[in-house]
């Protein structure tokens, strides 16, 4: 660690595993109701383990993408971050609007905390994944645009690598597709359309450059190769996530009303999302294979290539089984399958 101000990452990431924990246990309840329906009753039904469970998925990734930015990018950018005291504020609003948000899953019905949060003046609760009240939603859109602000003007008064460009336009993306959360129309197929806008294009658009930042970063560290060599890699892998990734939402297209055409974009350009995953097994074995020193952090590496060759299984592999159109006529919940794995 250079800078003074990278220590904020650690609160982010010491609360995103707390988050990770609590995601495995309530999984492990609700792998349990599977097998006895009375596990939990009446505390706990089905429906609320299984929205705090995905809900604490999406939060803790996004606690670990924020202090894994805030570690990354002082040190990219060869500065201090902008504002510490800013980056402070934002993780403890967003900690009790997280809690206070599950707590209210689990305490009250959904349709009371859809109540008592007063829905009724914006309608968007009742939608898998974005079931947050409204309330909390807006706390989730203040607490990404001061991150946005924080890491963007420490990146403006820094130095501009190739990492801190891909990475801020991942942050910025995940922003921005997040405001679809709030549009929420009377019509289904409307609703879906633009409802996959939040959920594929963050899980296998913009969530894919920032994983490849990440990815970069620690590769640098801890193999010592040429920069100018990463981020060759770099962007031909983003290049390809993007390319598949933004096409490729049409498997989500399939059966829920756009155009037939989706039929045939969605299953080529889904066959293809796997192939930036596989790109980044190739990247992070090759850049450790050719490292010019040997690094203490054991760790670190291990997580650089257990990372993509996990993200590869999940997303890539995994992913691929189920997005071809004719495959999936017989499956209406897929989608969900893919985005709980992903
Ligand atoms: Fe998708």
């Amino acid at each position: 660690m250079k800078y003074e101000s990278q220590r904020i990452a650690k609160p982010y990431f010491v609360f995103a595993m707390m988050l990770f924990a609590g995601q495995i246990l309530f999984g492990l309840l609700m792998g349990l109701q599977y097998i006895n329906g009375d596990v939990g009753f009446p505390y706990i039904p089905f429906n609320a383990a299984r929205m705090v469970h995905t809900n604490l998925l999406i939060v803790w990734m996004l606690f670990g993408f924020m202090g894994a930015s805030y570690f990354l990018v002082p040190e990219e950018a060869e500065t201090e971050l902008y504002s510490p005291l800013l980056a402070k504020i934002t993780f403890w609003v967003f900690v009790v609007a997280g809690v206070a948000t599950i707590l209210g899953y689990l305490l009250v019905p959904y349709a009371e905390l859809a109540r008592i949060t007063k829905n009724e003046l914006f309608p968007t609760m009742g939608r898998e994944f974005l079931e947050q009240p409204t309330i909390t939603k807006i706390g989730i859109v203040l607490v990404c645009l001061s991150f946005v602000f924080n890491i963007g003007m420490t990146i403006l008064r820094g130095r501009k690598t190739v990492i801190n460009m891909v990475l801020i336009t991942g942050l910025i993306g995940l922003a921005v597709f997040y405001l679809f959360s709030f549009y929420n129309p009377d019509s289904l197929t409307l609703d879906k359309y633009f409802w996959w806008f939040v959920v594929h294009l963050w899980v296998e658009g913009v969530w894919e450059l920032i994983l490849g930042a990440l990815l970069a970063f620690v590769l640098i560290k801890v193999t010592g190769v040429d920069r100018e060599h990463i981020e060759k890699w770099l962007y031909v892998i983003i290049a390809m996530a993007l390319i598949s990734g933004l096409i490729g939402m049409g498997h989500h297209y399939f059966w829920v009303g756009p155009p037939k055409y989706w039929l045939w974009m969605g299953s080529f350009f889904s066959a293809l999302e796997p192939v930036p995953f596989f790109m980044m097994v190739v990247f992070a074995f090759k850049m450790v294979k050719e490292r010019r020193r040997e690094h203490n952090n054991k760790i670190a590496t291990t997580w650089a290539k257990g990372t993509a060759v996990m993200a590869f299984l999940g997303a890539g592999v995994w992913g691929f089984l189920h997005t071809l159109a004719p495959l999936t006529t017989t499956r209406m919940d897929h989608n969900l399958l893919l985005h709980t794995v992903t």
